[in-house]
């Protein structure tokens, strides 16, 4: 495996910042549902780091569960509107205040269309809660409650983020050299 020392551009969130913002998420969204019933729905797999700490910072009483969709992509690091629900929830959200919890939002069309299967199942509310908006690359509006940092146009990876489905374990944000990891895995054949 390649260390990513090699390939890292730039520490762009470092853990620091990132668990302070968190914490004050966490405060808000606390604030926000008070006399609600709220339950985060994690996106897995990249919003589940994100998702542990946030939980960890809502003092306010919550449920969790999990979804996973893929989407019928072009492969590779775009996506389409098209998405399949590869893991639905085991709870019926019409009784609950479903707070999606996301790593990042990009064009927009995973989110739009989670959106629009989630809202079809009558929640109480549903909302957005992203711990990155790569604003610029909108291609769909999604309504945004709760946004963590909003990022430039580039290809990060670590903190559930993962390159090629490595590095999310990473405690931070980081930028990948997208020249310099093409070099390298072109050297590993
Ligand atoms: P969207 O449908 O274009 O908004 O894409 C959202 C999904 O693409 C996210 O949930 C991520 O899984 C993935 N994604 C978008 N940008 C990045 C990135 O910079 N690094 C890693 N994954 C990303
Ligand atoms: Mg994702």
């Amino acid at each position: 495996m390649l260390d990513y020392h090699d390939f890292l551009g730039e520490v762009l969130i470092s853990e620091e910042t990132l668990q302070s913002r968190i914490l004050e998420m966490g405060a808000e969204i606390s604030r926000d549902y008070q006399g609600k019933n709220l339950l985060l729905v994690c996106i897995l797999r990249g919003g589940v780091m994100f998702l542990t700490d946030l939980m960890r910072a809502i003092s306010y009483p919550h449920a969790i569960e999990f979804m996973a969709v893929s989407s019928y992509g072009l492969g590779g690091r775009e996506s389409t509107g098209q998405i399949r629900i590869t893991l639905d929830l085991n709870t019926d959200i019409s009784e609950w205040d479903v707070l999606l919890v996301e790593d990042i939002i990009d064009s927009g069309h995973t989110l739009h269309s989670v959106l629009e299967l989630l809202s079809v199942r009558k929640p109480r509310s549903l909302a957005v809660c992203a711990l990155l908006d790569k604003a610029e690359r909108r291609e769909v509006n999604i309504p945004l409650h709760y946004c963590g940092f909003e990022i430039p146009n580039k290809f990060v990876f670590g903190y559930g983020l993962d390159i090629d489905d490595y590095y999310r374990n990473l405690p931070f944000i980081g930028v990948v050299d997208l020249a310099k990891y093409q070099a390298l895995q072109n050297t590993r054949g």
